[in-house]
Parts: C-alpha cells; structure tokens; sequence
C-alpha cells in the first residue's frame, strides 16, 4: 500500500544509477536510459570545476538525488558544520529530489575514518540520533533520508532491533528511510537473523528508496563490496521491499570494477522482471578465503590486531 503523504510526499523516481565520473564522456553524448541519477554528495561539494559543470548538465535533463558518506549522524562529536554547509550550497545549486546519509557514525574527535561504523542501538543513541536529525533537517530545510548501513559486528549493549530503531527515529524525527536491501542480507547473514523478518517489520510507509547492490563472501562473513551482480536472495528481498512498500524510487549501487553503462543499466533493469516473479538466478560471488566457525569473534579479533 503506497502511502505518498507518509513518505514526505516525495515521488517514486523509477529505477536509477549512481553517478559515477567513468561515464561523463558517455553520459554527455547518449540517452542515459535510466529515469533518474544519485550522486555521492561529497563528490560534487566544494568542487566548481569540470565535474560540477557535467552534473548540472545532467540534472537539466535527469532527476538527481543526493547520497552522502560524511554526515555522522550517529558521532557523539558535535555536527560538522563546515561539511554542513558544503552540502547545503550543493543542494541549493542542484536542487536533489531528496538528500540522504546513512545511519552510522564515521568518527570521533574531528577524525574522519571514511568508514560507516555501526551504532549501539539503544534507547540513548535513539535519542541522540532524533536529535542530531532534527539539527540536520532545521538547517537544510528540507528533510533527511536515511540508510540501514551493513555491518559487520553488533553491539552487546544493543537493546533494540535496527528496524525498530530506524522505524521510530523516521517516526519521531520525520525522517524518510532508504532501504538497502543488499545491507539487510548482508548484516542478517552476518549476524544470524531474518533479512525477511527486518524487511517485513520495518516502517514500510517511511521508505523513500531503495538500494540493490552486490556483496561478496569473504568465508567468514559477507562484506558489502558493491562490485557484484545482484544476486538471487537478494532480489528476493527486493521483491518483498517493493510488494510491502507499494513500489518506491529503486538505484543499483556500483562502485568497484564499474561495469560500462549499459552493462549497468542491463543489471539495474533486472528489477522490472523481477516484479513480475521472474528471479535471476545469480549466485553469491565468493573471495574464495575459507569459513571459519565464528564469524563475529573473528572481526573483533581483526579488530583488535
Ligand atoms: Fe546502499
């Protein structure tokens, strides 16, 4: 059941790519066949020169989404900002159909670890998270969208399940959520739990978007690599994300080894089939390193070396 007004009033796009420099020369001279573009925002913030231009040639003709990796709304360090008014002059420019960052935190006393670190998903970091939201929100102007990170180790002092607690911060802080259906099979499997359980109990009404992608079996646990075809169980999940939430704006992540575009745009337009019950048959791609029996004691040991 679509609920536009629930979900910010902001339309379903289709199905998108992300903007990557590879394909400016291709972009400036062919149809680009998808029906809308995200940028990494901070690819494009404080940057007046050749990229700046291509992207504002591409927005008057595309619809373009803003996807950042720096907000830290997780980060006990007080918000950046300098960052904070870097995107604000992006989205002004290029005006985005919505911006978005994931829920994570990305460092601690001014350092940037251009990581996507996991929270502890408690009832304090919730309240943190609404808050730091709400700071966010006020100086855009606009609402935020935010993403379920994958992860790869959880916190013992969790007390609330990532659905919930995105559910409710999207609730109280009227955030939009964007859903990565690959982050969801790739944190479940991490971490034993149901990806079908997390995407049937989320606030569908909340989702603004959705993101595919290709993760990697690394042995001892799935790593989000973004180099991969969708694979089956994935699709899967996005099938069950698309019947739940009525259908939102879809984008194929691709961000390693990129394929050429319309090899891109071949894979991002398996998702039509998929909606009719046609599954690809993909299999998950593996790094070929060995399993080892706890995936979780094995991260935190690699931690701490
Ligand atoms: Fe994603």
């Amino acid at each position: 059941m679509t609920n536009t007004s629930a979900r910010l009033g902001l339309p379903n796009l289709g199905l998108g790519l992300g903007l990557r420099s590879q394909h400016f020369p291709y972009l400036l001279q062919n149809d680009p066949m998808v029906d809308w573009f995200e940028i990494i925002s901070e690819n494009f913030m404080d940057n007046f020169g050749y990229a700046r231009d291509v992207l504002e040639r591409i927005a008057s003709r595309s619809p373009i989404v803003m996807h950042g990796v720096s907000l830290s709304i997780g980060s006990s360090d007080p918000l950046n900002q300098h960052y904070l008014n870097s995107l604000k002059e992006l989205a002004d420019f290029i005006n985005p159909v919505w911006i978005s960052d994931h829920l994570c935190w990305t460092g601690i006393n001014h350092t940037n670890t251009h990581d996507l670190l996991p929270m502890p998903l408690t009832q304090a970091s919730l309240e943190h998270a609404i808050g730091r939201v709400q700071q966010v929100q006020d100086f855009l102007q606009r609402p935020l969208v935010l993403e379920n990170p994958s992860t790869y180790l959880e916190f013992e002092s969790s007390t609330i399940t990532e659905w919930d607690f995105l559910s409710t911060l999207a609730d109280r802080s009227g955030c939009g959520l964007l859903l990565d259906v690959n982050n969801v099979y790739v944190s479940a499997t991490n971490h034993g739990y149901d990806p079908q359980q997390y995407i049937r109990e989320l606030a569908h009404h909340h989702v603004v978007q959705i993101h595919l992608a290709g993760p990697t079996d690394c042995g001892h646990m799935l790593i989000d690599t973004h180099d991969q075809p969708v694979p089956t169980p994935v699709w899967q999940l996005y099938k069950l994300a698309q019947e739940l939430t009525g259908g939102v704006s879809t984008l194929l992540e691709w961000d390693a080894n990129i394929p050429d575009f319309p090899d891109l745009v071949a894979e991002l337009h398996k998702a039509k089939a998929v909606l009719k019950g046609e599954l690809p048959q993909v299999a998950i791609t593996s790094s070929g390193e060995e399993a080892i029996s706890n995936p979780v004691d094995f991260h935190l040991a690699a931690i701490h070396d």
